[in-house]
């Protein structure tokens, strides 16, 4: 009982005192509420800010997460205003044996960044990588895979006519020393493909821009030089390319110093520049001076696009650590993303929000 009484007691002494702290909490809030307005908390997300400067802000969206993680969905629908299919729109995808398409998930994502009100970048048309081995070991004649090709173009982007409003065309045509990389396509077609590809593109959906993506592109180097060379050649033939896609899958503290000269003498050519894959990869286990120095390399990397003339975008290649190709593909990497695996915002993220914001 005395116990009980002394409980007692001390509540009564320390009642006034609660009463008055939870009295100011309602009338800060009461304060702060009406400034909390949707519109004004809508621009410091992401896509508030991008909106804001009419660029793109995109993340790959793997279409496992998309169906089953409903707070992987919530952070993309918060934050992001374009979507990028991860892999559902690769050729192995969409067509696993000949003319059996499956659109399911390609489908789904174009849905659901429609109610969203997101735009859709289109990855990929032409690809050395991920395709069915029907294809790949088919044995076909330049012909035929001209024709295969074809179908394949005017097949997918009639499908999406005026859902997508860039595509990937050809990805990772070049290699290191800014020759062709060999392929199923350069090898039996020769490069002649890339403005094939890109006039059959054009034809099934005007609107769409065109673009070829590359990695390792992103610095003034013997690569970038090739891709280059051959924009302005496929500009000064008419071809109907918009766009060039700089993947950027950095490591921490390796943004290359020539980025944002790099984009702009693409932009200066007329065309629109676009990140297109940007995640940093951190060796595991991640310091927190490694976040701190990956947070300025988001930061740097959005501003040395959104810094060149049509600049259109900036996309990152996931959303959270939760579900990255970093880990899978680059051994002892990993922790390459804006969100941790639990969805806390890390210091990337503020970095890439300080990217997109004017005022930071
Ligand atoms: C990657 C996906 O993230 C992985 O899930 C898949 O297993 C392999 O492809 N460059 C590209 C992307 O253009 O399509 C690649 O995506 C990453 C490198």
């Amino acid at each position: 009982m005395p116990h009980a009484s002394a409980t007692h007691r001390r509540h009564s002494l320390f009642r006034p005192l609660l009463l008055a702290v939870a009295g100011a909490l309602v009338a800060t809030a009461t304060l702060t509420l009406p400034h909390l307005t949707p519109d004004a908390s809508a621009a410091t997300t992401l896509r508030g800010y991008a909106d804001g400067r009419g660029v793109k802000i995109g993340a790959a969206v793997g279409d496992g997460p998309l169906t089953s993680d409903g707070s992987y969905a919530s952070v993309l629908d918060r934050e992001f205003n374009s979507v990028t299919a991860e892999n559902a729109m690769k050729w192995d995808a969409l067509e696993p044996s000949r003319g059996n398409y499956n659109w399911a998930a390609a489908d789904r994502l174009v849905s659901h960044a429609a109610a969203h009100h997101q735009g859709v970048r289109g990855h990929t048309l032409v690809w050395y990588s991920q395709l069915p081995s029907w294809l790949k070991n088919g044995g076909f004649s330049a012909s035929q895979l001209n024709t295969i090709l074809k179908n394949h173009i005017d097949t997918t982007v009639g499908r999406y006519k005026g859902k997508i409003y860039a595509w990937d065309v050809v990805n990772e045509a070049f290699n290191e020393d800014g020759s062709m990389r060999g392929s199923l396509w350069q090898d039996k077609l020769g490069t002649g493909y890339i403005a094939n590809a890109l006039r059959w593109a054009h034809a099934a959906d005007p609107a769409a821009k065109l673009y070829i993506n590359d990695y390792n592109t992103e610095a003034d180097n013997a690569k970038s030089d090739a891709l280059y060379a051959l924009a302005k050649q496929l500009l000064a033939q008419g071809v109907p390319l918009h766009g060039i896609g700089f993947q950027s899958h950095f490591t921490v503290g390796q943004v290359p110093s020539s980025m944002k000269a790099n984009l702009k003498r693409f932009s200066d050519l007329g065309l629109e520049v676009s990140v297109t894959e940007l995640d940093i990869r951190i060796p595991m286990p991640a310091s927190s001076a490694e976040l701190a120095q990956q947070s300025t390399d988001y930061k740097t990397a959005t501003e040395n696009c959104l810094g060149v003339p049509r600049c259109a975008g900036v996309t990152v290649w996931g959303v959270s650590d939760r579900y990255s190709w970093v880990p899978g593909t680059f051994s002892g990497y990993g922790a390459a993303l804006p969100y941790t695996e639990s969805y806390a915002a890390k210091p990337a993220y503020t970095g890439l929000s300080n990217g997109l914001n004017p005022n930071a």
